[in-house]
């Protein structure tokens, strides 16, 4: 869950994550009559997600979507509290919308997701423009709290909840190429590593019923998609007991004995051999060598793993409570290469200046790069928030100038692998799904391999959603090039 936008202290390495980077904008609806919804996602990809499930749940209330928000009644924000930058972008946005609702005041603006959570009813007195506070477990009060808002009473919903799955909510697909498409598989996070806020923004882990996600997948494929990836912070420990099923009570059938991950990839996987399976993020504590001879077994599940490493010293890792050490994630990383090869790929996040972290130890997490050889990293520097266990342990004593530095130095290591990676692959052929138009230009096709790897091809009159064989000739470090053969 790590690709955020509009944050400027991630550095991109890929093309990948450009498109990641787009604040992603509602569609433009149909029905010119029904009140107008106008959403925009920030963070990770759980946001966007969960943006669809908004969307849903609104869009039975008789709200229709638009991409332009000058032409909304509603105006929603999903934010983002990861770093401190992630959440000045929102409300520098918010200072924009505030604009416009001086002069439109009838028009209802609604902070949602991380920050929301975090900050509760202090949003609602630090921003006066802001009628409604939603956290990311109470989207189903929505309709109620906006028609609230409409007759004038403020609102604040921030209770998180040990079950809610939003498990029977059709998502409403934003944005979408109608080719690949994100599926929840479970919420929360029981961890609770030192820097990071998403346990307390979202709550405690719950899975969702293995049941609904196959119904989900299998209806996506009907539709034409041809690529799911499955979401959580730690999808690794995902776990659905028959236990939990009968408390739910979300679905008729019973499943009578435990699904783990390995299990939910494989009845996933089984859906249709033409439907891709990807997910994400790894947890390089939980990571099993059953998912990863999963992975071999079926075709169709991409051989692309994200396992953050976050540090490659043993003793930053433990005051980070990651609650793995290197050679750990080192025995993870020969796993993977053993049982997967050499063309698996795999990517991670970095945080340098953590705090107390030295020189060497920064010299460690270089060395860990060159070991794995990522194909790709999202890389930050480390950014204290407020009510982390690093925050009210450690100090944050790392000088900005320093963690830029250590940074940049992590940023040249990765765009120098991510181009000895792709260079391996000149000469070789991939079956390449295809998503569309390049975005440089018409004449080309862009697509992804099972690594993830970007692959652009001429067009020659193939169809997105279709699978073509490419050979690489040419490689930039996040892109390769190739000609469709056969
Ligand atoms: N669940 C995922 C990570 C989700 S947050 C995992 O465990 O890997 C996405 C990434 O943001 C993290 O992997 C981490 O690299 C980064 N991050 C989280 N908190 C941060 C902080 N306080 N400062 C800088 N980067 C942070
Ligand atoms: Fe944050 Fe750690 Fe949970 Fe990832 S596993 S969301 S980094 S607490
Ligand atoms: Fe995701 Fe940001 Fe929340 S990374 S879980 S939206 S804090």
């Amino acid at each position: 869950m790590t690709q955020l936008i509009e944050d400027l202290d991630i550095l991109k390495n890929n093309d990948t994550e450009a498109e990641n980077c787009e604040v992603k904008v509602s569609k433009e609806g149909k029905n010119t009559s029904a009140r107008k919804l106008y959403i925009e996602s920030y963070g990770c990809q759980m946001n966007f997600s969960d943006s669809e499930i908004v969307t849903s749940i609104l869009q039975k209330e008789g709200f229709d979507t638009t991409s332009n928000f000058e032409k909304a009644d509603v105006i929603l924000l999903n934010t983002c509290s990861i770093r401190e930058k992630a959440e000045q972008t929102v409300r520098k946005r918010l200072a924009q919308f505030n604009k416009i609702k001086s002069s439109k005041p009838e028009i209802t603006i609604g902070v949602l997701g991380c920050m929301a959570e975090r900050l509760k009813a202090k949003l609602l007195e630090e921003e006066k423009i802001v009628d409604l506070v939603v956290g990311p477990d109470a989207y189903r009060d929505l309709p109620n709290l906006v028609l609230k808002a409409e007759e004038g009473e403020k609102g604040v919903n921030t209770f998180l909840s040990r079950e809610e799955t939003y498990a029977d909510i059709s998502p409403v697909r934003l944005n979408s190429n109608g080719v690949t498409a994100f599926i929840s598989i479970m919420r929360g996070c029981d961890n609770m590593c030192s820097f990071c806020v998403v346990p307390f923004t979202r709550g405690r882990e719950r899975s969702r019923d293995p049941h609904s996600i196959v119904n989900e997948a299998r209806d996506l494929f009907n539709k034409g998609y041809r690529e799911v990836t499955l979401l959580g912070q730690n999808v690794d420990s995902y776990k659905w007991s028959p236990e939990e099923n009968n408390k739910a009570k979300l679905e008729k059938q019973k499943v009578d004995e435990v699904v783990n991950f390995a299990n939910l990839l494989e009845m996933v996987a089984q859906v249709h051999p033409d439907l891709r399976v990807r997910f994400s993020t790894s947890h390089p504590k939980d990571i099993t060598d059953e998912v990863l001879h999963t992975m071999k077994q079926y075709e169709n599940i991409c051989k692309y793993i994200h396992l953050p490493a976050q540090s490659g010293n043993s003793r930053v890792l433990e005051i980070m409570n990651r609650t793995y050490d290197r050679e750990w994630y080192i025995n993870r990383v020969d796993a993977i290469r053993s049982i997967l090869g050499e063309e698996c790929g795999i990517s991670s996040d970095m945080i340098a200046g953590f705090c107390t972290e030295t020189e060497e130890e920064h010299q460690d997490t270089l060395s860990l790069m060159d070991y794995v050889k990522y194909d790709f990293s999202y890389m930050f520097f480390y950014s204290e928030r407020p009510g982390t266990l690093a925050a009210k342990k450690y100090e944050d004593d790392i000088p900005l100038e320093i963690k830029k530095r250590r940074l940049q130095e992590i940023i040249n290591k990765q765009q120098a692998l991510s181009l000895e990676r792709n260079k391996l692959d000149i000469g070789k052929t991939f079956k390449v799904l295809i998503e569309g138009t390049s975005k440089k230009s018409d004449d080309d096709l862009q697509g992804r391999n099972s690594a993830n790897k970007v692959v652009i091809f001429e067009n020659k009159g193939y169809k997105k959603g279709e699978y073509v064989n490419v050979k690489v000739h040419d490689c930039t470090a996040a892109t390769l090039f190739g000609k469709v053969i056969g």
